[in-house]
């Protein structure tokens, strides 16, 4: 990834497990690189891991953006350390990359968040008031003191758009959610972000009113796959040349292991970095990041590989 330094500037402890933290370039110049809302960034730690971070930012801010950490009870280094991380800090930071976006052709626009999955949320209920967008942001938590950005929902310019829906018990949130379609329409558009069970309730409950292609998920965890029955693969470039991958190892180990240069970061199917175009052959999709219409034409080369013997690539 291209790499610019930011500096910490402000951190929010939104709970106890959530904070946030606010960069500015070391330069103190404004922002290079401006982003679009649902906009995620690779973030390289102070112990050397590479995280991806929702920008939870308003995208129309010049010189800072925002990022929120939650520190998972497992982590070995990499939410942990960000947890240690102090104003004045300094922090790798790579350039936006946008998996989930605001559908420009949209007239209404649904957006569900389950815990910190309201990061890409946030950022986008900034752009939609910017832009005049008719919306409405749903805040599904455990509880008001474990919502991140609680406070600030309360004082927004688009408050009163914004349904929270803390405390209520997991069984129930099919019944919420039939609630919020009763009044959906098939021209209103839906973007998720939650935990993986909570976002296929979304889309399975939404989906039904608007149509599966216009809820928009956005996973932060990789896919859970059986890899017993992988079988050797062919994969071919759109240069002609071709490599065997063997069961247990990624096209995208393959292809770095004979000095094929590929975009990566994740390697976990969730981040799009190494997503390629397919030009044959039947991709056996692992990823979490690319939609149906996506894996069409394209496959995460990091996770997925294939059922038909050989595939034929092309690299972007
Ligand atoms: S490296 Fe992130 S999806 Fe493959």
């Amino acid at each position: 990834m291209t790499n610019a330094v930011f500096r910490v500037v402000e951190i929010t402890e939104e709970t106890p497990e959530i904070r946030t933290l606010r960069l500015v370039r070391q330069d103190d110049e404004p922002l290079r690189v401006r982003y679009r809302a649902g906009a995620h960034v690779d973030v390289l730690g102070p112990t050397g891991v590479l995280r991806q971070y929702s920008l939870c930012g308003a995208p129309d801010d010049p010189n800072s953006i925002l990022i929120a950490v939650k520190r998972e009870p497992d982590s070995r280094g990499g939410s942990a350390a960000m947890h240690q991380v102090s104003v004045g800090d300094e922090l790798e930071i790579g350039a936006p990359r946008n998996l989930l976006g605001v559908a420009a052709e949209a007239d209404r626009h649904v957006l569900v968040a389950g815990g910190i999955g309201i990061t890409p949320l946030l950022s986008m209920a900034y752009e939609l008031f910017a832009r005049g967008g008719e919306f409405e942001l749903h805040y599904f938590a455990r509880s008001r003191e474990q919502a991140a950005f609680a406070d600030l929902l309360e004082r927004v310019g688009f408050a009163d758009r914004v349904r929270p829906h803390f405390g209520v018990p997991r069984d129930e949130h099919p019944g919420v959610l039939r609630t919020i379609a009763a009044r959906l329409t098939s021209a209103t558009r839906v973007y998720t972000c939650g935990p993986d069970g909570f976002m296929g309730q979304v889309a399975a409950v939404l989906g039904e009113v608007v149509g599966a292609d216009r809820v928009h998920v956005e996973h932060f965890e990789a896919a859970d796959v059986d890899t017993s029955g992988d079988r050797p693969i062919t994969v071919a470039l759109d240069t002609g040349e071709e490599f065997e991958v063997p069961a247990g190892k990624s096209i995208l180990a393959v292809l770095e292991d004979n000095g094929v240069e590929v975009f990566k970061s994740c390697q976990e199917g969730i981040c799009g970095s190494c997503v390629s175009g397919v030009l044959d052959g039947v991709p056996d999709h692992r990823d979490n990041c690319l939609t149906a219409a996506d894996r069409e034409s394209q496959m995460a080369l990091c996770v997925s590989r294939a059922f038909s013997e050989r595939l034929v690539i092309e690299l972007y």
